[in-house]
């Protein structure tokens, strides 16, 4: 597959075939894309917490928001990906998001490739969370990220004026979501 196609396959996924478990070798095979991406100054001071065994995928799951709720039982994901910053190795702040963002959304590359869905949580219970995976204090949990295999359809659609920009479930359990025209968001000189 293209990469733009993967890119446009790779689709923030909120409903989850529980019965699709995976196994720790499954997610570190994602991690270890992220192993390659590039970090300011190289500092490669992210650290990943995996997490496949299903009572702790399901506590994990009570500290994310999803939407505007929590995940449904019978539809919750079935691992999970955290990405924590470790500020023994690097403390300053402004490169941990970028980092993470970066490997982020190679993760999510890597499971669309192997048909598997993911969602980026930026939403989640911080303390608690810290607390339930008895976390050092020098990480940082930056993003959590969602996996398993994928029981809703997430189409793209190109935004029209009056659009929102949230996605949109329809009766057909189909989730709609709008992306801006690429001449809204391209600047250049004026005049050429
Ligand atoms: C950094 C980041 C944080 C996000 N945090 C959340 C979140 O906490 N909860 C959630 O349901 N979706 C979250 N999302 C998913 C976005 O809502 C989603 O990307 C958006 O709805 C567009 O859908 P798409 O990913 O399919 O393009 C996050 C996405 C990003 C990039």
């Amino acid at each position: 597959m293209k990469l733009k196609d993967l890119v446009i396959k790779s689709r923030s996924i909120r409903a989850y075939d529980e019965t699709c478990t995976l196994s720790k070798e499954d997610l570190l095979e994602l991690v270890d894309h992220a192993r390659f991406c590039p970090t300011a100054g190289n500092a490669q001071a992210l650290k990943f917490y995996v997490s496949w065994e299903t009572d702790e995928v399901n506590a994990i799951a009570e500290h994310t928001h999803w939407g505007k709720d929590r995940p449904y039982p019978g539809i919750r994901c079935t691992g999970f990906i955290l990405i924590l910053q470790d500020t023994a190795i690097d403390d300053r702040a402004w490169a941990w998001w970028r980092d993470a963002g970066i490997a982020a959304q190679t993760i999510m590359l890597a499971a669309a490739e192997r048909d598997l869905g993911g969602l980026m949580i930026g939403s989640f219970d911080r303390e608690p969370l810290e607390k339930l995976l008895s976390l050092d204090e020098h990480l940082k949990i930056l993003l959590v990220l969602a996996v398993g295999k994928p029981a809703e359809t997430s189409v793209l659609e190109e935004m029209q004026e009056g659009d929102s920009t949230l996605p949109l479930r329809d009766e057909n359990n189909v989730t709609h979501v709008k992306k801006r025209p690429l001449q809204e968001l391209v600047l250049s000189r004026k005049g050429e």
